[in-house]
């Protein structure tokens, strides 16, 4: 079958879509906001990865959302920039078209529950209604762009016979892509095969769409459900950078991209995913979210080509696939981190930042990037690969509300700690002095009297970066309030000072999540 798509003209039949919703469904996982800026980096960096479909997010949730899908519209090429949108949402739609005005190939996703349950209890709508909807919320996208696509929420759980109507109206009424979500990762794998099989023999006009498959991971078969409903005909895959998202997150990208590709045999298809990078891309997420994966995560995970067993190290001395059944290479795992030092100039720091996936740093951000380099590069003899990761994410955070001046520290034996702390809140000097119980407690109590606020400290860890005892410590601070809760990162070589950017940080998305639209207002 030949398709015209209209972003992507004729699909080979061997080409699978790549749509990352990591911005976009990722963002949802508790913790896990990322500001404006970001947001940006992270678009750029999956631009680069050739990622086909990018969500940037859901506009109409907040003016933080719009912006950043804007931005992102604005900025980023070569991936098609989508933004989520309710079917029947007032203005979800208007707000996609305003947000992706700029993109050179913009998408709205609208969606709407299909399931008896969700549409019952959650929409308190009648089926007939919810075909109404369909239409009208494919018409009113297309009205924006030609590149639409609807989603079933819920899909997985809705009567088969409804699921052919709505899709029936979804094409009918302007839908290129239909997305069928596996919502609450309920489903088996050959449920989801059955499912895109039936759906194709069955619906008038489905050689005319994309089918896509959305796949949540509650029961661990996030991946195993979107390579199944490859083989029932899906052609467009859903999924996000190391698997993050709602509750136990969504597929994850890495894990699908090499499956296809290291599994050709068995699936025949192919994706525009330039592996080597997703290594980068996967540490720029831990970075910047400060949710590293875990150790034995595959694909990016720090075991996942660690050969630990005699045995298994003899047989790969020997020939690597007797245990490696793909290339670290191949995923960007280097044989050796090229280490920095306090000779390396600047563009040097330049040519790394871009091997990092970190191209389009404004000059202004390279520049301060650059000098807090080679202060670390003097104080620490090798400069890594990380240690430069949490330097540029920490510098660009240079436009928040909330900016850390200054810190002084006394503590010891012999005295009881004291902080003096200079800030500045929007453009105004605030300064406090105060003691704690411990450095890190008179630092935060100093943060706490220069910016009242009554947000609780929930959670408080430290890590370093790389080994030895010069090495950056990377903190995370998660703040709660009125049941949002948001966490932050800081880096620096100096404990304290990584945990008060990390307290700083949490408390500038606070503050931008209190502007956001409260999420049961937005079923
Ligand atoms: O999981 C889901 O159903 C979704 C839809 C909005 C596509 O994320
Ligand atoms: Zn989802």
């Amino acid at each position: 079958m030949t398709f015209q798509h209209p972003s992507f003209g004729q699909i080979a039949d061997d080409r699978i879509i790549i749509f990352d919703t990591t911005l976009r469904d990722g963002e949802q996982s508790p913790g896990f906001s990322m500001n404006l800026e970001e947001k940006v980096r992270m678009a750029h960096a999956l631009s680069a990865l050739g990622v086909d479909v990018m969500e940037a997010g859901f506009p109409v949730a907040s003016k933080d959302d719009f912006e950043s899908v804007r931005r992102i519209a604005d900025e980023v090429r070569g991936s098609v920039v989508c933004g989520l949108a309710r079917s029947g949402g007032k203005r979800d739609i208007e707000a996609c078209g305003d947000a992706l005005k700029g993109a050179e190939r913009p998408r709205i996703h609208n969606f709407i529950s299909t399931s008896p349950l969700h549409m019952k209890y959650k929409l308190r709508m009648e089926p007939e209604t919810v075909l109404d909807i369909i239409a009208s919320g494919n018409q009113k996208a297309r009205q924006f762009t030609d590149d639409v696509e609807w989603s079933a929420e819920d899909g997985s759980r809705t009567e088969p016979d409804f699921l052919c109507r709505c899709v029936e109206v979804a094409i009918r009424n302007g839908a290129t892509t239909i997305n069928i979500p596996d919502t609450v990762g309920f489903a088996t794998p050959e449920e989801m095969r059955r499912i895109f099989a039936m759906l194709r023999e069955r619906v008038p006009g489905a050689d005319q769409v994309i089918f896509s498959t959305h796949n949540h991971n509650d029961l661990g078969l996030g991946v195993a459900n979107t390579l199944a409903a490859v083989e029932g005909g899906a052609r467009q895959i859903e999924c996000t950078i190391n698997g993050i998202g709602e509750r136990a997150g969504n597929a994850a990208l890495e894990e699908i991209v090499m499956a296809l590709r290291t599994r050709h045999d068995q699936y025949g298809k192919v994706t525009g995913i330039d592996t080597p990078r997703l290594l980068g891309v996967s540490r720029m997420l831990a970075t910047i979210t400060g949710f590293d994966v875990q150790p034995n995560k595959a694909i990016v995970g720090r075991n996942a080509f660690a050969h630990e067993s005699g045995i298994h190290q003899d047989g790969v001395l020997k020939n690597a696939a007797t245990y490696e059944i793909m290339t670290p290479e191949s995923v960007g795992w280097n044989k050796s981190s090229l280490v920095m030092g306090k000779h390396s100039g600047r563009a040097a720091f330049r040519d790394k930042l871009a091997q990092l996936g970190y191209a389009a740093l404004p000059d202004e951000a390279l520049n301060a990037a650059f000098a807090r380099f080679k202060d670390l590069a003097d104080s620490k003899k090798v400069v890594f690969d990380d240690d430069i990761r949490a330097l540029v994410d920490d510098e660009s955070r240079d436009h928040e509300r909330i900016q850390l001046v200054s810190l002084e520290l006394a503590s010891g034996t012999k005295q009881k700690a004291h902080a003096k702390l200079e800030i500045s809140v929007d453009g105004a000097t605030q300064y406090a002095a105060i003691s704690g119980n411990g450095p890190v407690d008179a630092a935060f109590r100093a943060i706490g009297e220069a910016f009242p606020h009554t947000a609780e400290l929930a959670l408080f860890s430290v890590a370093n970066v790389t080994e030895g005892t010069d090495a950056q410590a990377r903190t995370t601070v998660r703040l709660q309030e009125n049941g949002k809760l948001v966490d932050g990162q800081g880096a620096d070589a100096d404990t304290v000072v990584s945990a008060v950017r990390a307290y700083l940080h949490a408390l500038n998305k606070l503050l931008t999540k209190r502007e956001r639209t409260e999420p049961e207002e937005l079923v």
